[in-house]
């Protein structure tokens, strides 16, 4: 770890964020990501925020990014993060990400930045591809290493975008000198990859899945269950954890699972000699169990949108401390001149 990093020794530093790309998050988000978030804030110095920046690459009404912003703080919140312990905050609120992300830009290859997969498969799905979409990872790298973040909590997907962004932390370090820290990602095992209902071959996504493939965490109770029940599952009936063969199945198994705190195989055995109707019935009663109260909390950080603001620019007002650190001793190591006062 380069001498000038400033993470705590005692409670080493990690980072993560999310697109306000929706007005509710998912089930996937929710698994995937937050809950390991909630976790990890006891034994990390956390900072989560929401990547406003990368949602512009995709065109939005600016009312709508505007609520969809707060909406995605307001969900970790509601979720578990606690803006006391975690700093929560607005990516744009810290421009130095811009900045940073523009330095990576400069050591990014041409051809690597089009090779990566999230911006091919976009791309082949007809999603315009902007400059700021083929630059997506390099902003990404700079949001992790502008913290020196030891770990990133994130989904199986965002995989290969934390490979490059070690590739930049390691290219910079070698070119300038030691000054960033190479993260490791941190994706658990189990829910990093939560499926689609309908297509349980896919992941679960904001912007890929249909209606009723998607659990959103803000959706009415009756409508979750209705999409759980028509779930897709396989043609023979028993309940067993096989994700290669029984995806649906095996996919309903993880949400239980999770939400639970019970082991995977434990929930399979359960249901051993049982039909598809009882595990898909036991499933909508645990999501719905969890997403109650996070559905109470909700309403009533979104009844306060000032106090919202006011925990994002407390939350930027930390995130601005470590940023200033990292870009002086970036700013330094690739020869800019420092403004004369
Ligand atoms: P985003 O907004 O697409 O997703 C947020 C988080 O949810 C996880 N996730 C899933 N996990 C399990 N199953 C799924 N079906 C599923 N779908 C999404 C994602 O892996 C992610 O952890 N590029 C990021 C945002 C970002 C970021 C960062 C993340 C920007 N800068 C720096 C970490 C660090 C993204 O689009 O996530």
């Amino acid at each position: 770890m380069p001498a000038a990093s400033t993470a705590d020794a005692a409670r080493p530093r990690i980072l993560s964020g999310m697109q306000p790309t929706s007005d509710s998050l998912h089930l996937g988000n929710y698994l995937g990501a937050l809950v390991n978030w909630v976790g990890l804030q006891d034994d990390f110095d956390a900072y989560y925020f929401v990547a406003d920046l990368h949602a512009l690459t995709v065109p939005t009404d600016p009312q709508v990014l505007r609520r969809r912003t707060r909406a995605t703080a307001a969900q970790f919140i509601a979720g578990g993060v606690d803006p006391t312990r975690s700093a929560v905050f607005c990516q744009s609120h810290i421009p130095a990400h811009a900045e940073l992300g523009w330095v990576m830009n400069c050591l990014t290859g041409d051809g690597e930045a089009r090779r990566m997969t999230q911006f091919k498969d976009k791309v082949a799905k007809g999603q315009s591809a902007s400059v700021g979409l083929l630059t997506y990872p390099m902003l990404m790298a700079a949001d992790i290493l502008m913290y020196d973040a030891a770990y990133v909590p994130v989904g199986e997907d965002q995989r290969q975008h934390l490979e490059i962004t070690r590739d930049l932390a390691e290219r910079f370090n070698t070119r300038f000198g030691e000054t960033l820290v190479v993260p490791d990602p941190y994706i658990v095992k189990g829910a990093a990859k939560i499926m689609d209902l309908q297509e349980p071959t896919a992941k679960m996504s904001k912007t890929g899945s249909s209606p009723k493939g998607l659990i959103d965490l803000m959706e009415d109770p009756s409508r979750i269950a209705k999409n759980i029940r028509s779930a897709v599952t396989d043609t023979d009936a028993e309940v067993r954890y096989d994700p290669e063969g029984k995806p649906g199945v095996s996919n309903l198994l993880v949400i239980h699972s999770v939400l639970s705190g019970t082991p995977v195989a434990d929930v399979a055995d359960a249901f051993a000699g049982r039909g598809y109707g009882d595990l898909k019935q036991e499933v909508a009663d645990v999501v719905i169990e969890a997403l109650t109260p996070f559905q109470q909390r909700m309403s009533t950080l979104l009844d306060d949108p000032a106090e919202l603001d006011r925990i994002l620019a407390d939350g930027a007002d930390r995130a601005a401390e470590v940023a200033h650190a990292t870009m002086s001793r970036v700013r330094d190591a690739v020869g800019l001149l420092p403004a004369a006062r």
